[in-house]
């Protein structure tokens, strides 16, 4: 055998190990995808949401968080927006979704003003990844120029939004294993858990941690004991648990490093947030320090990994469709698609047709 077919051999290898994988990562995205076809999209997706963010000061993190859960479900293809059908068993009605989803609507508002300027070129998921980015900027946090050119999916899986979104009762190995299913290292895992520096959590999500942790009618060791008494005010034994948290005491709204300050004064809010920093010998401790003490690396590993979350299993080229509606599939081509199963050969005439 030749040195020439040993790297055909070895390529052909590589292609079908990582063909086999969700998250192989996708080359065709490109900044400028949009260039031509919709050259004020950044500008109008900057203005909505800088609007809505001057009366709910939460949008921008719900709206990363949006972006999140979109990605880790079947990769970033806007299956998250896809609401309840006949057929579609929406992802939004998930466990870790259900009455914690917010701000789809402004998602709706951006497509709606997009197909006004370029009608049937801009999917949901480009316009939910840029909204992320946009809304780290909004917030105070880095930006970055966002990689373009996903597809829609035609379908969403609740199954599989239940099980690939980590829990907040996880420990680190958990967290570890469900970040490595989407291709994310342990520095993702921390990078990306900073964006909780913004929002709220519900106190159902930390009930155990302030009165019976690991039922032994105490609580989390791991709390700091004056944050342990301000969240039980704000929490109460037993309440619905509905009641709302910031991750941030002290700057709930601003895209900063003090997610991993509170991590260090033990102030994490969710186990899976402490879990980074008190679980004893871990190697999350010296990443939560290295941010913790600079905030530019913080940033610069945040961008990376968002832009590393934001190719997991992208569609592109002519998988999936551009919808018309962020919530539904096109009606057209979920016919065409049944067709497309009996025809490979219409493939040509239903793109055209779209
Ligand atoms: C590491 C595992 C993670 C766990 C266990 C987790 C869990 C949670 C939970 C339980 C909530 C509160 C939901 C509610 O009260 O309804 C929440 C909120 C939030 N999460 Fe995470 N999350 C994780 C990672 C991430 C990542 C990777 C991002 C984005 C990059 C993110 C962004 C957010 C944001 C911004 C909020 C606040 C949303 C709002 O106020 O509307 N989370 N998360
Ligand atoms: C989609 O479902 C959400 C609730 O999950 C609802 O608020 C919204 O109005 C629905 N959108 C459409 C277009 O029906
Ligand atoms: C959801 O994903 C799982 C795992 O990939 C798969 O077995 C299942 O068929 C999917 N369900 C739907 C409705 O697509």
């Amino acid at each position: 055998m030749n040195s020439l077919s040993l790297i055909a051999t070895a390529l052909c290898c590589v292609v079908v190990v990582f063909g086999g994988l969700p998250f192989s990562s996708n080359a065709q995205l490109s900044p400028d995808f949009y260039a031509k076809t919709c050259p004020q999209l950044q500008s109008i997706v900057f203005q909505i949401l800088e609007k809505v963010s001057k009366t709910d000061s939460r949008m921008p993190a719900s709206i990363i968080r949006l972006h999140f859960h979109d990605c880790f479900v079947q990769g970033c293809d806007a299956s998250v927006l896809l609401n309840k059908t006949s057929t579609i068993a929406s992802e939004q009605d998930a466990g870790p979704n259900i009455n914690s989803l917010r701000r789809l609507d402004v998602i709706n508002q951006i497509k709606t003003e997009v197909e006004k300027v370029c009608p049937n070129k801009v999917s949901c998921a480009d316009i939910l990844t840029l909204a992320a980015g946009v809304s780290s900027v909004l917030s105070g946090g880095p930006g970055w120029i966002v990689p373009l050119g996903r597809r829609d999916s035609l379908t969403a899986n609740q199954s599989l939004a239940n099980r690939n979104l980590p829990g907040p009762s996880s420990s680190l190995d958990q967290l570890k294993s469900s970040f490595a299913a989407q291709g994310l290292n342990t520095v993702d895992l921390v990078a990306l858990s900073g964006a909780h520096t913004l929002g709220r959590a519900r106190c159902l999500f930390i009930l155990d941690r302030l009165y019976d942790f690991d039922n032994t009618g105490k609580p989390d060791p791991t709390l700091d004991p004056t944050y342990l008494k301000q969240l039980q005010k704000q929490c109460p034994q037993n309440g619905p648990g509905n009641n709302v948290v910031n991750f941030d005491p002290t700057t709930p709204d601003k895209f900063d490093k003090n997610y991993y300050n509170n991590l260090q004064g033990k102030k994490g809010l969710l186990q899976s947030d402490q879990e980074l920093f008190s679980t004893p010998g871990a190697d999350t401790i010296s990443i939560v320090n290295n941010f913790g003490n600079n905030q530019n690396v913080f940033f610069q590993n945040f961008i990376n990994s968002m832009i590393k979350m934001g190719n997991i299993g992208v569609l592109t080229g002519k998988k999936g469709e551009i919808r018309k509606q962020c919530n539904f599939v096109n009606k057209k081509s979920s016919e065409l698609d049944l067709a497309s199963v009996t025809s490979e050969s219409m493939e040509g005439d239903m793109v055209s047709s779209i």
